[in-house]
């Protein structure tokens, strides 16, 4: 998690690299610092807390003057948050700078060596040991030292170094952590993701691991794990830089709340032509599909959430079992899989840490693996047999929106491809269905519509102990989705229960005005959910129901009601989490929290 930049060309580096750095926040926000060569100076400053702070301590890059320079923005793995153990580091002759994302697993070790060969060290992290050992093995060529530290580093890491004896030149370093090159005239870059770099270039090339490149203003080297030079193929990004800015909104999340219509659609409608599915990036053949004995699903977070919603319709279109099971666990349980298992696994990010071990370790053991992932290039992409990409955008709110609806819908798309490669659907049912999902970008946008008064509902919630969300079928898997978008940005403790498992012990906790939020919009087990909320009513809950339109049960039997438009069953989470992502961004506004970029986060979990 972190965000490392780089930039080597005419201009001042610094407002690029604090320009850089500020499209990375989302990455890490506990401290935050940039290192500038001017001739055989290096200029370093670093501070606690936020790229704002930064700002104020440089002057906005004034204070830092050069033309090449590093940056860094953290979320801390080996050490407090403090000025101390801000990136960059230096060594302890000074004339290294370092910025580091990832984590060095063998760092204790080599701590212990350097020490013992006189090196001090002033911080608690693990990057200073990467720092000493460029000194130690520096001979006077940077590359040289470069490789030879890259080899005694165990773990994952990106990496950018600066060196006082080379101005004008980088040296970036990928290790199982994100790293893009970005290619200008007269001025190059790196950075964890392509945000940092849009505005200056659309020109990028995405480093493999054991891959290392050198940065000066006149042009990049890529060399493999050896030191030889290798060609590296440019891709142009599509991505506008408006993109990654909020565009008027008051927060990232807002905006990427509002753009999920116009993120379905562009995911969807591609892949529809004549009335048929079409997934070039993924032409799985009848005789293939049919040897698959099982679908297995994995991911983490809210990706899983999006997995096991849509576990339902796959299951109930294909008839081959599903299970889902979250890729930190997966990755240790010695999953029983062989070359009959298909594979899901979900990443908005295309980086999770969990995610890419789980995939790696099912690939081991033979399943077939179809990623849904959303950054291009990233390596959870490159590691699958087929990609199925999510064209939302980047998406930089903490807390995924966009990127858990164009999850679901590819998941849709998926199921109902898959199934009409096993034969398992009439023709007519297929293109009732298909036509249903056609529909969904529009019934999102009727759904942001119609969520005008949860401002108010918010309010009204205030800042309650608990909420509890409750329902059944695919409602309960977006009432999974619904809580953790709750407490992640409001802070508020939220749970998410099965509405018929209520009475099995989460009752007792209801009490006089305990706020839940109740989910009624699976319409064949409406009447079931409306008894389950009878139940919490008469323990005094306080109850927001949602439910589909013209259901005016609802109405009677909850305090609150946000109708949604009534869809295909299997497809009503599509619907019924816009406005739990409105809830708990009203909520958390309300609170005065820092929405998009919530406390202990970070949007991409590299670390285990
Ligand atoms: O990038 P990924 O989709 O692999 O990320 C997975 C989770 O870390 C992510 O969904 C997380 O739960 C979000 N903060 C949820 O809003």
């Amino acid at each position: 998690m972190c965000g490392i930049v780089g930039f080597s060309g005419e201009q001042q580096a610094a407002p690029v690299l604090l320009d850089g750095l500020k499209k990375l926040e989302y990455r890490g926000y506990d401290s935050a610092g940039i290192a500038v060569s001017s001739g055989s100076t290096i200029n370093l400053m670093k501070t606690q807390g936020k790229i704002v702070n930064l700002c104020e301590k440089t002057k906005d890059g004034a204070l830092t003057p050069g033309t090449a320079g590093i940056g860094h923005t953290r979320w801390a793995t080996h050490g407090a948050p403090n000025d101390t153990n801000a990136h960059p580091h230096l060594s302890n002759d000074g004339r290294f700078a370092v910025v580091h994302n990832g984590i060095v697993e063998n760092y204790a070790e080599l701590r212990e060596e350097l020490k013992s060969k006189g090196y001090v060290f002033l911080s608690e992290t693990d990057t200073e040991v990467i720092v000493n050992l460029l000194e130690y093995y520096y001979k006077g060529d940077l590359k040289q030292a470069v490789m030879k530290t890259f080899n005694r580093l165990e773990g994952a890491y990106a990496l950018g170094v600066l060196c006082s004896d080379c101005p004008g030149k980088l040296y970036a370093v990928k290790e199982a952590s994100p790293l893009i090159l970005g290619i200008g005239v007269g001025e190059n870059l790196f950075a964890s993701d392509v945000t940092a770099i849009v505005s200056y270039t659309k020109n990028v090339i995405y480093l493999e691991d054991g891959e290392f490149a050198e940065i000066t203003p006149a042009g990049v080297t890529v060399f493999d794990v050896a030191g030889r030079p290798i060609d590296k193929k440019i891709t142009r990004v599509s991505w506008d830089i408006e993109a990654a800015e909020k565009g008027g909104y008051e927060h990232f999340m807002l905006k990427e709340i509002m753009e999920q219509p116009h993120a379905l659609k562009a995911t969807l409608e591609p892949r529809i032509k004549d009335g048929r599915i079409v997934l070039d990036d993924c032409d799985i053949s009848p005789e293939k599909m049919k040897s698959f004995n099982k679908i297995l699903i994995t991911a983490c977070g809210s990706a899983y959430y999006a997995g096991y919603a849509a576990k339902y319709a796959i299951e109930k279109l294909c008839r081959i079992p599903v299970y889902t099971e979250l890729a930190s666990e997966l990755r240790y349980c010695d999953p029983i899989m062989d070359e009959h298992t298909l594979l899901i696994v979900l990443s908005q990010s295309g980086e999770t840490a969990d995610t890419k071990a789980a995939v790696e370790e099912c690939k081991k053991r033979g399943a077939t693996v179809i990623a849904i992932v959303n950054v291009v290039g990233s390596s959870i992409a490159r590691l699958a047999d087929h990609v199925l990409y999510t064209w939302a955008g980047p998406e930089i709110a903490v807390a995924t929106t966009k990127g858990y609806t164009t999850q679901l819908i590819v998941l849709y798309l998926f199921a109902l491809y898959a199934a009409d490669k096993l034969g398992r659907l009439e023709a007519v049912e297929y293109s009732r269905l298909l036509k249903e999902l056609e529909l969904l970008p529009g019934a999102v946008q009727r759904t942001l519509d119609r969520c005008r008064e949860l401002p108010e509902i918010a309010k009204a919630i205030g800042n309650p102990r608990d909420m509890f969300f409750i329902g059944r079928n695919v409602d309960s898997a977006v009432c999974l989705e619904g809580a953790l978008k709750m407490k992640e940005i409001s802070y508020i403790h939220a749970e998410a229960y099965g509405a018929g498992e209520l009475k099995h012990g989460p009752i007792a906790l209801l009490e006089e005005g305990t706020q839940v939020v109740a989910l009624a919009c699976y319409e064949p087990l409406l009447d079931k959910t409306m008894s389950n909320i009878k139940e919490v009513k008469a323990r005094g809950a306080e109850v927001l129901a949602l439910a589909p339109e013209g259901n005016r049960r609802a109405a009677a039997e909850a305090d609150e009601v946000i109708y949604i438009p009534s869809t295909e069953p299997l497809f009503a989470p599509l619907c019924s989490i816009i406005p739990l992502q409105l809830l708990s961004y009203y909520v958390a506004k309300e609170l005065g929290c820092d929405i998009d970029k919530p406390k202990n986060l970070a949007k991409s979990v590299t670390v285990e």
